[in-house]
């Protein structure tokens, strides 16, 4: 079991070696060599973002999709036409987990796309099974669930990525490895800040055509109460954590990661301001308070469902000397300079594994890490006079590179390759749980409008 303190001291620890929370080497589960080239896949729901995935998986090499599962009959037939159109065969299909994997010989993995309430018994069959499984976030409904997930993977001695794909991001893992720990180009970072907005529009209930209903026994036995809340369980209490976990588990991820630390409390609110027949919040507003090995640390996390101004989903890390805002959406990242340097305070935390900065925001656009933008138009002051109180406008630099593949296919790529042994996961399971484990506490601060300060056993497994 890995608490709280233990867990900062290790992240603490691993950072002068480049080892922060999420990257390959600290806490991966051993990864298990295949014997051969070809891994024998089986995809677990095929809805929205089982067919994401299955469309980046088509652009790796050595993937046999051997058989399908999904309770729809609707998505089962778009599956099995998904791989019968890539590889001239036709996989075998089920409805249930378990008739799949009782008849399925020879798998070497299982990718998981389900609603959240059925991931960890998903994963957990998987992994008893022999499988290694790549599970879709966030990990459970419920922090048990996730708590399951942990242990099967580690009794198993399987794989078991789950789905934080910024994990496995090269200008993400670039950001952190070379311009924040490496170059430390944003100074002390103090606040964090990130959202995910969305318009009315896009988070309206998700309609069917009638003539594609499923039967109510089936919807019943796997858990649906009628068609509108299996093509809505997003919506319901215990079918998922809604849009805080559903959205927010991205990006409390990130937070978690880039800081290198888990926070030590929430406060949270949230309202049915216009979805008001939901059972989940339409607007969530979270501050996570962090002790990192840099300092303190205020984090600041909002996801409305109702407006997408704002610039929709990012996330911004904002230090004494710069601040990196960053994106999945490269159009939002940004990156600004202090126009002046910070004093050092002479009464800041000393930090075991500071190293000097080696080089200068110049030098690092001559090596390529950043790019440099415009310079900033600035209003001329009255009378030529500057008000010592308002800050100079920051210079303005961005991040080279584009991803030139979906943003998926890194993280299933790693997976994969820690598959046939020739690579650590990026986000095992216990990874995964220590990064989420405080977003199941979001919920409970806003209901009771009370903040949450965690215990080590709230946040272990
Ligand atoms: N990483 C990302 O960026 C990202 C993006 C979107 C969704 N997701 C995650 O992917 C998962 C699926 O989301 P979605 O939008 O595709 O949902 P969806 O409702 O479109 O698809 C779910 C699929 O699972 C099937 N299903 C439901 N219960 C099943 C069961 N017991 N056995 C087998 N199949 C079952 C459904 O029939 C459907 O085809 C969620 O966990 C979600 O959080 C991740």
């Amino acid at each position: 079991m890995i608490n709280r303190r233990d867990f900062l001291a290790k992240t603490a620890a691993g950072a002068g070696a480049g080892l922060v929370l999420g990257t390959p080497g600290l806490l991966s589960a051993a990864s298990t060599g295949s014997p051969s080239n070809k891994l024998n896949v089986a995809l677990i729901g095929h809805g929205k973002q089982g067919q994401v995935l299955f469309e980046s998986m088509k652009n790796i090499p050595g993937l046999h999709f051997q058989a399908v599962c999904d309770i729809w009959e609707y998505n089962r037939k778009i599956a099995v036409g998904h791989v019968r159109a890539l590889q001239k065969h036709t996989p075998k299909d089920y409805e249930n987990i378990e008739d799949l994997l009782a008849n399925e010989k020879g798998l070497d993995a299982a990718v998981i796309a389900t609603p959240d309430f059925w991931h960890s018994p998903h994963t957990v069959k998987c992994l008893e099974a022999g499988l290694n499984v790549y599970c879709e976030k966030m990990m459970s409904n419920t922090i048990d669930g996730a708590r399951a997930m942990v242990k099967a993977m580690e009794k198993s001695g399987k794989l078991c990525q789950i789905g934080h794909q910024r994990r496995s991001n090269p200008r993400y893992r670039f950001t952190l490895d070379q311009l924040i720990n490496g170059n430390k180009i944003c100074g002390q970072i103090v606040n964090a800040n990130a959202q995910w907005n969305r318009a009315v529009k896009s988070s309206q209930n998700i309609a069917y055509a009638e003539k594609l209903t499923i039967k109510q026994d089936i919807l019943t036995k796997y858990g649906f109460k009628d068609m509108h809340q299996f093509m809505n369980w997003r919506f319901f209490r215990d079918l998922s954590g809604g849009a805080i976990s559903d959205l927010g588990a991205h990006q409390i991820d990130i937070f978690n990661w880039f800081l290198g630390a888990v926070p030590k409390s929430v406060y949270a609110t949230g309202g049915n301001s216009y979805f008001t027949q939901r059972e989940h919040f339409d607007n969530v507003m979270a501050l996570f308070d962090y002790d990192t090995p840099q300092g303190q640390v205020r984090a600041f996390y909002q996801v409305l469902t109702t407006t997408s101004s704002g610039g929709g989903y990012w996330e911004s890390f904002m230090g004494t000397e710069g601040t990196i805002k960053i994106s999945e959406n490269s159009a939002t990242t940004e990156i600004f300079k202090e126009a002046s340097p910070a004093p050092k305070d002479p009464n800041a935390p000393k930090d075991p594994n500071e190293k000097a900065s080696s080089l200068s925001w110049d030098n690092l656009v001559q090596r390529g890490f950043l790019g440099r933008k415009a310079a900033p138009v600035v209003a001329p002051v009255a009378g030529g006079v500057t008000d010592s109180r308002v800050s100079a406008p920051p210079e303005g630099f961005s991040l080279p590179g584009e991803l030139n593949k979906p943003p998926h296919q890194p993280h299933l790529e790693n997976f994969f390759a820690s598959v046939r042994g020739e690579a650590k996961l990026n986000c095992d399971a216990r990874h995964a749980f220590l990064s989420e484990a405080p977003i199941y506490f979001v919920n409970p601060s806003a209901l009771s409008k009370q903040p949450i300060v965690f215990t080590p056993e709230q946040l272990s497994v």
